[in-house]
C-alpha cells in the first residue's frame, strides 16, 4: 500500500507567533489516529521552535530548502547537517519557484537530491510544466526530461525516501487546478517511466503527490484518482480549517 501524504509549504508566510499558532491550531484538529503522512513547512528560522511543538503529534516538519554544498563560505544557505541538527530530516527541493526566481537548474537539483539522499533525508522533489509547455502539449516530454535529469541519474533509491510532487507551473498559486483527470494522466505517465527506469515495486510504492491549488473543495476529486497519492498544498495550508479539511479529503 502506497503512503498517503499532505503537505503544506507556507512559502515566505507567517512570522514566529502565526508559526506557533499555526501549529497549535493544526495539532488540535488533527485525527490523532490517522494513517496519511502529514507534514508541514515553515520557513527556515521556525522550524526549531516547529519541531518542539509537533513533539508528540502526527505532524512532520519539512525544511523548503537545502544548499547542495556540505558547508563553507555560502551566505545565507542553510546545510543538511544544519537541518538534521535541529531534528529535521525531510526536504522540498525543486520546487518551481526555487527554479523560477532563484534559477535553480537541474544540475544543482541533482546535488541537493543526491546529497540529501546520501544523508537519509526524505525529499520532496517537485517537477512540472509550465503553461506554455501544455499549450505547446510538451508536458509529457517536459516532465519526463525532469526526471531524467534528476531523479533518473541516481542509481539507487528507497522508493520510502523520495516523494514525487507533480505541480503544474501554471496551477501554483493561480486558483487554477489541474483537472483530476488531467492530474491522474500526468501521475499515471509519471509512475509508468518510473516503473521503466526502477522497476515496478519502486514505481507501485512511490508516493506521487499533486500541488496547485488544491483547496478543500477540489481535493476529495483529486484525491480519488488512483496514481494521485496525497497533496503539496501552499495557499490552503495557511488556514487550519482549510488544511486538516484537506488532509481529512483521503
Ligand atoms: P498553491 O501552492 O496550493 O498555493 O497553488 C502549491 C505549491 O506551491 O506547492
Amino acid at each position: 500500500m502506497r503512503k498517503k501524504v499532505v503537505a503544506g509549504n507556507w512559502k515566505m508566510n507567517n512570522d514566529l507567533i502565526m508559526s506557533n499558532d499555526l501549529i497549535k491550531s493544526i495539532k488540535l484538529k488533527l485525527n490523532k489516529k490517522i494513517d496519511t503522512d502529514v507534514f508541514i513547512s515553515p520557513s527556515f528560522p521556525f522550524l526549531n521552535e516547529a519541531i518542539k511543538h509537533c513533539k508528540g503529534s502526527k505532524i512532520k516538519v519539512l525544511a523548503q530548502n537545502v544548499n547542495e554544498n556540505k558547508s563553507g563560505a555560502y551566505t545565507g544557505e542553510v546545510s543538511l547537517s544544519m537541518l538534521k541538527s535541529i531534528g529535521i530530516d525531510s526536504v522540498m527541493i525543486g520546487h518551481s519557484e526555487r527554479r523560477e526566481y532563484f534559477h535553480e537548474t537541474d544540475e544543482i537539483l541533482l546535488n541537493k537530491l543526491s546529497n540529501s539522499l546520501d544523508e537519509e533525508f526524505k525529499v520532496f522533489f517537485c517537477i512540472g510544466e509550465s503553461l506554455k509547455d501544455r499549450e505547446n502539449d510538451l508536458h509529457f516530454d517536459v516532465v519526463e526530461q525532469q526526471l531524467k535529469n534528476t531523479i533518473f541519474r541516481i542509481n539507487k533509491i528507497n522508493f520510502k525516501n523520495l516523494i514525487i510532487a507533480y505541480e503544474p507551473v501554471w496551477a501554483i498559486g493561480t486558483g487554477l487546478t489541474a483537472s483530476p483527470d488531467q492530474a491522474q494522466e500526468m501521475h499515471a505517465f509519471i509512475r509508468k517511466i518510473i516503473a521503466e527506469k526502477f522497476g515496478d515495486d519502486f514505481s507501485e510504492n512511490i508516493s506521487i503527490i499533486y500541488g496547485g491549488s488544491v483547496k478543500p473543495n477540489s481535493a476529495s476529486e483529486i484525491f480519488g484518482k488512483n496514481d494521485v497519492d496525497g497533496g503539496l498544498i501552499g495557499g490552503a495550508s495557511l488556514n487550519a480549517e482549510d488544511f486538516i479539511e484537506i488532509v481529512n479529503s483521503i
